[in-house]
């Protein structure tokens, strides 16, 4: 049986970070970091300077990841870049990457959107390439700049939101890594997070700003993160107990806190970078995984959850063997 782990981890962030005071500043916003804090959690996020694409940022994080996998691009035989923002309609990020990677083997290239649970869809999918004999080593990265989607009047969604990108390699392995994975999808609730625009005779119809219920979202991201965590562990014959580390989607801390209580994993086991990142979408859970490899907290051997929850809605968690 061919395993999958990960042999690497990389992340960044773009430019220096921007306090809740110095946004509210440059946007005018009718806020105050006290709001933004007490709702959320965060108090800092990283934004991309104009011309700063989504492939720019997944290149950094892969050049990191592939570091510490020892790894160099030619090893790399997929690529899986998950993002809703991407560099242009086509060609897809993952191309962009491929291309500025240096990567002239022909590898397949292609972009998942699966919005802030496309890293979990991404790394399911890399898996099961891998599982099946015909691929050996993927590079899977989460990339975004949500700035370029949010609508800077509407306080309620611009607070939220950061730039960045997370990698990892996943290689092919005669030991378990990826022990379970689960991802799902109900487009009934597309409405309450959305972008709601497109394209179309080279300007933007409808509306090309994110949307969103916050208080359905909340609702719902709670109830589907903790059942998708359980349905993975059930999968792996494991206990929460067993979970060294949480790692969800950084999207409120209100959030985070809500699916470890229900999962009766302590706080202290939960992983959070939302309050210097802000919610990254789909970079967020490769963002913290890295984040938590290289300020020492995970080490080899753990066991990790990683779980997701987006716009569609969409929904995955994997369970793995760090
Ligand atoms: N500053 C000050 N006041 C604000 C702000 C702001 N930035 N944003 C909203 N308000 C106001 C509202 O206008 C409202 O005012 P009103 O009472 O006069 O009408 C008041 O604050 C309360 O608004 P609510 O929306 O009820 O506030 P709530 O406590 O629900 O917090 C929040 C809003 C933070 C968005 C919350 O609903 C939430 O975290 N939801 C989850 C959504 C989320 O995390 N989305 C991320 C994307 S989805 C994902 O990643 C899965």
């Amino acid at each position: 049986m061919i395993h999958t782990r990960i042999s690497g981890t990389g992340s960044y962030l773009p430019g220096e970070p921007v306090s809740n005071a110095a946004l509210i500043a440059a946007h005018g916003l009718d806020s105050s970091g006290e709001w933004i804090v007490e709702r959320t959690g965060i108090r800092s996020r990283h934004l991309a300077a104009e011309g700063i694409a989504c492939s720019d940022l997944a290149l950094e994080a892969s050049r990191r990841a592939l570091d510490a996998a020892g790894r160099k691009p030619a090893d790399v035989d997929l690529i899986i870049v998950a993002t809703s923002t991407p560099d242009f309609v086509f060609p897809s990020a993952a191309a962009l990457l491929q291309h500025k990677l240096g990567i002239t083997n022909g590898a397949p290239a292609f972009d998942v959107q699966a919005v802030c649970s496309g890293f979990v869809y991404a790394l399911t999918i890399a898996e099961k390439f891998i599982a099946s004999g015909s691929h050996k080593c993927a590079l899977v990265v989460g990339a975004e700049v949500f700035s370029r989607i949010l609508d800077w009047k509407d306080r309620g969604t611009c607070v939220l939101f950061g730039d960045g990108a997370g990698a990892v390699v996943l290689e092919a392995s005669d030991t378990p890594g990826l022990l379970a994975s689960a991802f799902h999808a109900d487009g009934s609730h597309h409405g309450i997070l959305s972008v709601p625009g497109q394209i179309c005779g080279g300007v933007a119809t409808g509306d090309p700003f994110l949307r969103m219920d916050g208080q359905a979202v909340f609702k719902f991201a709670v109830k589907v993160l903790a059942d998708v965590a359980n349905e993975v562990l059930a999968a792996a014959g494991m206990t929460a107990a067993q979970v060294d580390w949480l790692i969800p989607h950084q999207a409120n801390v209100r959030i985070l806190q809500a699916t470890a209580k229900k999962l009766h994993i302590p706080p202290e086991k939960c992983i959070v970078t939302v309050d210097r990142h802000g919610n990254t979408s789909a970079a967020s859970i490769p963002l913290a995984l890295d984040d938590a490899v290289r300020g020492g907290k995970i080490q080899r051997g753990q066991h990790l959850l990683l779980e997701g929850v987006g716009g569609g809605f969409t929904w995955g968690a994997t369970l793995l063997r760090f």
